[in-house]
């Protein structure tokens, strides 16, 4: 019987290639980004209690209803695939108390997620957030600092074109009153709602805002663009604050839209940053302060604001906004064998300039020096380095820079192949 081939699952991805290295130089210059804004690194694991996550995002929220990829373990304790990094980041906090040795935290993390959504174009079930969370401040200026930060990330990404949405949610008083006059506004159009939706009334009635059916969500804002959302003299002047400081960094925003977001720990601040060119979903970040959820999940009473940037999303904003890519820079060395029987001394050379700090791969399989030679050039190699009787009893290398073209080629003592080529075979 013919064995089937398997493939990645629905909404995942392999990573390779020229997108694995665009991908990696995005993950290291955020952690060079936020390192300069004094943000350290944390990394969770991927695997958590799944009570963590029914406690901080919501019980009614879509993600815990219906997209944790939840199981339970031998002995019966759930476990998920982390949805999103914030719970896991206070979690981390408060186990580590770093609420009572840091105390004001400021923390930076990168990995996968997952979530069980309907896979499309820039939503997967295994997507990559960066993310930075502050932890122990209710400061406006900790909120401004960090929609800079987001904002500087997703432009190192070279991610150019884009929104930043800004808004208050206000207090949970806020947000009760709120809910209360949104309620009640709703109220008569209820038969038109989806089921969903009428049980979201008593339970999560802001959960209305973004449902998945365009009518309920367009009936609900439609209402809640009425002044539903009033916000205590406190949180006004919080939002004031923030906006006056992104102001005086000249960052442009627009705070005109209220928006939902699709987790309940938000308080106060909220934020999404949506790109150009990338369709339906095209939230590049998001993110906001979550005042409560360091107490909810047992520790003190303190702020905290976050966000994350999805990295797929920003690769593909960045792709279609970017000019064609340029051909790969050439880099490192192949050493092309001239004579087979040699290849015990190869193997040796390329370990020696390997442990001097140089890129250096080799053939195992016998092919010709024309082979060879075509193999260094598709993979994009800058120097084929010759080996054979002559090249050994001489302790010299015949070198050839592909990047030069073929005809220019020098020959290079053994001794001192490393220092005549490092200067250009960095990757
Ligand atoms: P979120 O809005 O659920 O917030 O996700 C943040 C970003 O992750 C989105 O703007 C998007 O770029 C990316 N993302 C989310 N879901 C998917 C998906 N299924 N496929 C691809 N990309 C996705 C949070 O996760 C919060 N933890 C943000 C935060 C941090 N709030 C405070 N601190």
């Amino acid at each position: 019987m013919r064995s089937m081939t398997i493939q990645t699952l629905r909404g995942t991805a392999d990573l390779l290639g020229e997108e694995l290295l665009r991908w990696e130089r995005i993950e290291q210059q955020s952690r060079q980004i936020a390192r300069r804004y004094g943000y350290q690194e944390l990394r969770t694991p991927i695997l958590e209690d799944a009570t963590l996550f029914q406690r901080s995002i919501g019980e009614t929220t879509d993600i815990v209803q219906k997209e944790m990829f939840l199981f339970e373990d031998r002995g019966g304790k759930p476990i998920v695939l982390r949805p999103e990094g914030t719970s896991a980041i206070v979690r981390a906090y408060l186990e580590h108390n770093l609420h009572k040795t840091v105390g004001f935290s400021k923390l930076f993390y990168l990995g996968p997620m997952f979530r069980a959504e309907r896979p499309q174009a820039g939503r997967l079930r295994q997507f990559h957030q960066i993310g930075a969370e502050a932890i122990g401040s209710s400061s406006p200026w900790v909120d401004a600092e960090l929609i800079v930060l987001c904002m500087e990330l997703i432009r190192a990404a070279g991610v150019t074109r884009t929104t930043l949405w800004l808004s208050s949610m206000g207090c949970r008083d806020d947000q009760r009153r709120s809910a209360e006059t949104l309620r009640a506004a709703l109220q008569p159009h209820r038969p038109k709602l989806c089921e969903t939706c009428q049980g979201r009334m008593e339970k999560n009635v802001f959960r209305v805002l973004d449902c998945k059916r365009p009518a309920d969500r367009e009936l609900a804002w439609s209402i809640a663009g009425k002044g539903v959302f009033t916000r205590c003299a406190g949180c006004q002047e919080h939002f004031d604050a923030v906006r006056k400081a992104l102001t005086s960094l000249g960052i442009p925003f627009d705070d005109t839209q209220l928006f939902a977001r699709g987790l309940d720990y938000y308080t106060r601040t909220v934020f999404e940053v949506k790109a150009e060119g990338l369709g339906s979903q095209d939230a590049v970040a998001a993110g906001g302060r979550y005042d409560l959820l360091v107490e909810e999940l047992g520790g003190p009473s303190t702020g905290a604001i976050g966000f994350a940037a999805g990295i797929e999303r920003l690769m593909m904003a960045a792709q279609a906004g970017a000019p064609p890519s340029a051909q790969p820079a050439r880099a490192g060395l192949y050493l092309a064998l001239a004579t087979p029987t040699l290849i015990g001394d190869a193997f040796r050379l390329v370990h020696t300039l390997r442990r001097q700090g140089l890129d250096a791969i080799m053939d195992y399989d016998g092919k010709s020096l024309k082979a060879q030679l075509r193999e260094a050039d598709k993979l994009s190699i800058r120097y084929v380095a010759i080996f054979g009787e002559e090249e050994l009893r001489q302790q010299m290398l015949t070198v050839k820079d592909l990047a030069q073209g073929q005809s220019r080629q020098q020959q290079i003592p053994l001794t001192r192949v490393m220092e005549t080529l490092t200067p250009h075979t960095s990757c």
